[in-house]
């Protein structure tokens, strides 16, 4: 592909949704009922992460489902990124910046995310052609005072923070102009995916849902 996939394509990917939850998902059986509750609570996209190994099967499996657009988290390599599009990925998020995972994506055609923690990271992914990137770890860095400080000599760029961000922090991120999106895990936490509480993962998503639209 010729141009640049940039955050409007993301946006479009997202339709217009502000949260993003993060996955990490410990059995492909728990794919489907995953999909279900998230749906169920109103989220419109979600992002499995490549940590586990059957994190591609769940990626195929939840994408199928049809109600969310899923997307591949934690890829670092451009082979990852590859394996990501092919299992049914529409969008594809790192926790940095890398340009042959970059470059990647965009010969396939899909969405980039990269995470950046600084100024300098931000100015090679403008660098790369990429308008919309990941603040990684956002509370860590500092959380919406680092945000603020960071967006502000960059008046173009959308950001996606995530990392430590949970329901009581969302509201603060989502009133930022600059931010496209928040992510995060605290809508399907590990220990819920492991004891399969698909119904308490239903509410948390349906309570951030509600959070990011008031
Ligand atoms: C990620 O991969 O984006 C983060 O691990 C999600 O961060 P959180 O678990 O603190 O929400």
């Amino acid at each position: 592909m010729a141009g640049p996939v940039t955050g409007a394509d993301l946006a479009g990917v997202l339709a217009g949704a502000r949260l993003l939850p993060v996955l990490t998902v410990p059995s492909t059986a728990t794919a489907g009922p995953l999909a279900d509750a998230l749906a169920a609570g109103g989220a419109r996209c979600a992002e499995v992460t490549f940590r586990t190994p059957g994190a591609e099967r769940v990626l195929k499996t939840m994408a199928a489902h049809g109600g969310l657009a899923v997307g591949a988290g934690t890829v670092l390599t451009p082979e990852q990124a590859e394996r990501a599009v092919a299992a049914g990925a529409r969008f594809v998020v790192s926790p940095g910046f890398d340009e042959d995972v970059v470059a990647r994506c965009r010969e396939l055609g899909v969405p980039v995310v990269p995470g950046i923690a600084t100024a300098t990271e931000l100015m090679r992914a403008l660098k790369a052609g990429l308008d919309t990137v990941k603040l990684f770890p956002a509370e860590s860095l500092g959380g919406l005072r680092a945000l603020r400080a960071l967006a502000a000599p960059f008046p173009g760029v959308r950001f996606v923070p995530t990392g430590g961000i949970d329901a009581s922090r969302m509201a603060g991120y989502l009133a930022e102009p600059a931010v496209l999106a928040v992510g995060g895990s605290w809508m399907a936490p590990v220990a819920h995916l492991d004891k399969g509480d698909y119904a308490e993962i239903r509410r948390l998503t349906a309570d951030a849902v509600e959070r990011s639209t008031t």
